[in-house]
């Protein structure tokens, strides 16, 4: 340290006459929770030195004692060991400080051709591409428990709904498969982000590049990046991998949220499609006969928390000039609260289905109530010719006759039902039952049971579970 930074106590001091007043430390610090990225500034850092030895910037001795320094630190700072000093900002100089005060000299030529700009932007990309796996793999987790669910119910049928209102009779294991397929868009969505995260932004520096003679090729080979990153400004000053990232939690979570209300309104006394495991719920203070449902409710609530995480970086970055602006350090805590909100919630999602099973009984009562078959009706009378419009104008003078008599549609005659068409034959009651109505819905993507079991084997298939 020259004696200039020994006065003002920072890596940075030397034109500073002050020390820095500690409001402004602690105003400005990230140590308090950027810390969590050191094992990806470490990873960033041991690649940037390999490449100042091979480019004859540090040599071997120094590369050596600057390896084995930040494995220490690394170790330290797993253990628990490592002091971390508000006073020095953030991650990247802590750690630079303490290698520093081990290993001497080289510690200090560590930051050669690097800013923080560049350093910071690496650290949140080498995280984010990691944190991507993990998220993978717990979309992964909860995509199979809607498999098993959606394979031990096989052929249950419930009413499926518009407008909360029964609609039209489906098969539970169909509604289960649509959060499959909500699910896979979610990794597919995450996994297209990462394209644009797996990018390598050191040698960028401060925002203009640098003049000594670097190798980024090298560094991004070092940290199996498969591309560098086109433009210095551009890199220093760019977050949108990080808002694309929180988008893709955003509706990882906003999926959660739905299925969380589902899950509350079908154990609801009202419904009781679902009985939640005791183990999953919790009681009530006051009324001793309570058992809620606060998991999912709590997967709905924040789904909130995780939006104003989006929305938060989103409005930081609005209107930032070029390049580097230190507005940008407020896009950890979002990452970091948001990432932590998903990863429980989807792990918990997991384990709560796997402990809850379905009421197919009362799934099946549900559908009798509320003529979900009258478009099957229309159908019918479309095969026998007549056009739609007409046969749905039929089909609602059947079921306001109904209303009338507070009967349904199964307990029509043959003559009643003729006296509103005489192309209604016998073979009307076979589409007048829920199971007729479900099975005839083979349209690709649709309910019939043949095409769920279709749908079914195929993402099997593609989570490799084997039958
Ligand atoms: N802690 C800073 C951040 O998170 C690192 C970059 C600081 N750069 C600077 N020039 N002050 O964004």
């Amino acid at each position: 340290m020259t004696d200039k930074q020994k006065k003002s106590g920072k890596l940075w001091g030397g034109r500073f006459a002050e020390q820095t007043a500690a409001s402004v430390e602690a105003f400005t610090e990230s140590i308090s929770y950027d810390w969590r990225l050191y094992r990806h500034d470490i990873l960033g850092s041991k690649a940037h030195a390999r490449m100042l030895a091979k480019q004859g910037m540090i040599n071997d001795d120094e590369l050596t004692s600057i390896i084995q320094g930040l494995d220490e630190i690394e170790k330290e700072i797993t253990e628990g060991s490592f002091q971390f000093r508000p006073e020095l900002e953030d991650i990247h100089m802590n750690i630079e400080k303490v290698l520093t005060d081990k290993i001497g000299a080289a510690g200090e030529k560590l930051h050669t051709a690097r800013s923080r700009n560049d350093q910071v932007a690496l650290d949140i990309r080498l995280f984010l591409r990691d944190e991507s796996k993990m998220l993978d793999h717990l979309l992964q987790e909860v995509q199979r428990s809607f498999i098993y669910q959606a394979r031990t119910c096989l052929g249950a049928v419930m009413p499926g709904y518009t407008h909360l209102q029964r609609a039209q009779p489906v098969l539970l294991s169909h509604h289960l498969l649509a959060y499959y397929e909500m699910f896979g868009r979610d990794r597919e969505r995450l996994a297209d982000c990462a394209k644009r995260i797996n990018v390598m932004p050191l040698g960028s520096a401060a925002l203009a590049g640098t003049g000594l003679p670097i190798d980024r090729e090298f560094v991004a080979l070092e940290l199996d990046f498969p591309a560098i990153s086109a433009n210095s400004m551009d890199t220093t000053a760019d977050r949108d991998f990080a808002l694309e990232f929180l988008f893709c939690l955003t509706t990882i979570q906003l999926h959660l949220s739905r299925m969380a209300e589902e899950l509350v309104l079908w154990s609801s006394k009202e419904f009781e499609f679902i009985n939640i495991g005791d183990k999953y719920c919790t009681g009530s203070s006051i009324m001793p006969q309570k058992k809620n449902p606060d998991i999912p409710e709590l997967i709905r609530g924040k789904a909130g928390r995780v939006t104003g995480s989006l929305v938060s970086l989103l409005m930081t970055v609005k209107g930032l000039p070029l390049t580097y602006n230190r507005d940008l350090q407020e896009d950890k805590e979002q990452i970091f609260d948001a990432l932590d909100t998903v990863k429980a919630s989807l792990s918990i999602t997991a384990e709560l289905l796997a402990n809850s099973s379905f009421n197919t009984k009362q799934m099946r009562a549900a559908t009798y109530g509320g003529f979900m078959t009258a478009t099957d009706i229309a159908d019918y009378l479309v095969k026998k010719n007549m056009p739609f419009r007409q046969a749905h104008s039929v089909v609602g003078g059947i079921v306001a006759h109904c209303q009338q008599r507070n009967i349904e549609l199964t307990e029509l005659t043959l003559q009643e039902l003729q006296g509103f068409s005489q192309l209604i034959k016998e073979d009307i009651f076979d589409v007048l039952s829920v199971q007729g109505s479900v099975n005839s819905r083979l349209s690709q993507g649709g309910t019939a049971e043949k095409r769920v079991t279709e749908a079914l084997q195929r993402a099997e298939q593609q989570l490799e579970i084997v039958q």
